[in-house]
């Protein structure tokens, strides 16, 4: 277990500094963020069984939808959403969602 911890630990660590330093912009994710309102709400509330995502952290949005592209987090509906997702619009996105209350 505890290896499985540390690793877990760097890669947060390492999410978090890479988000920082890529710096998203929370107004261009607004704009890409109308293709997400469908299903996670016009404000991110989340809508069942759509989760909420404002107010996340941004630097764990940003890894959830790089896990979801990457297909390391299963997921076909957020797999077809994220395909088109550069990673500046994720670190836009990220922004934008963790901005929201
Ligand atoms: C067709 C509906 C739909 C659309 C459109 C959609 N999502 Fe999702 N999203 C989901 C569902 C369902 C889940 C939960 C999937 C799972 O179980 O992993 C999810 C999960 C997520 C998560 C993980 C949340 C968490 O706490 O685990 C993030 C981040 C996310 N979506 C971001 C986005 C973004 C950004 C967009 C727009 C580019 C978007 N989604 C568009 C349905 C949608």
């Amino acid at each position: 277990m505890r290896p499985m911890l540390s690793i877990a630990t760097a890669a947060v660590f390492l999410a978090t500094a890479f988000a920082v330093q890529a710096g998203g912009d929370p107004a261009a994710g607004k704009t890409k963020a109308k293709a997400c309102a469908g299903c996670h709400g016009a404000t991110g509330q989340g809508v069942k069984p759509n989760p909420k995502l404002a107010g996340l952290p941004e630097a764990e949005l940003d890894q959830m939808m790089k896990d979801y592209k990457s297909g390391k987090r299963p997921n076909p509906v957020m797999k077809s959403m994220t395909s088109s997702l550069s990673e500046q619009d994720m670190a836009n996105l990220a922004a934008y969602y963790s901005s929201l209350k």
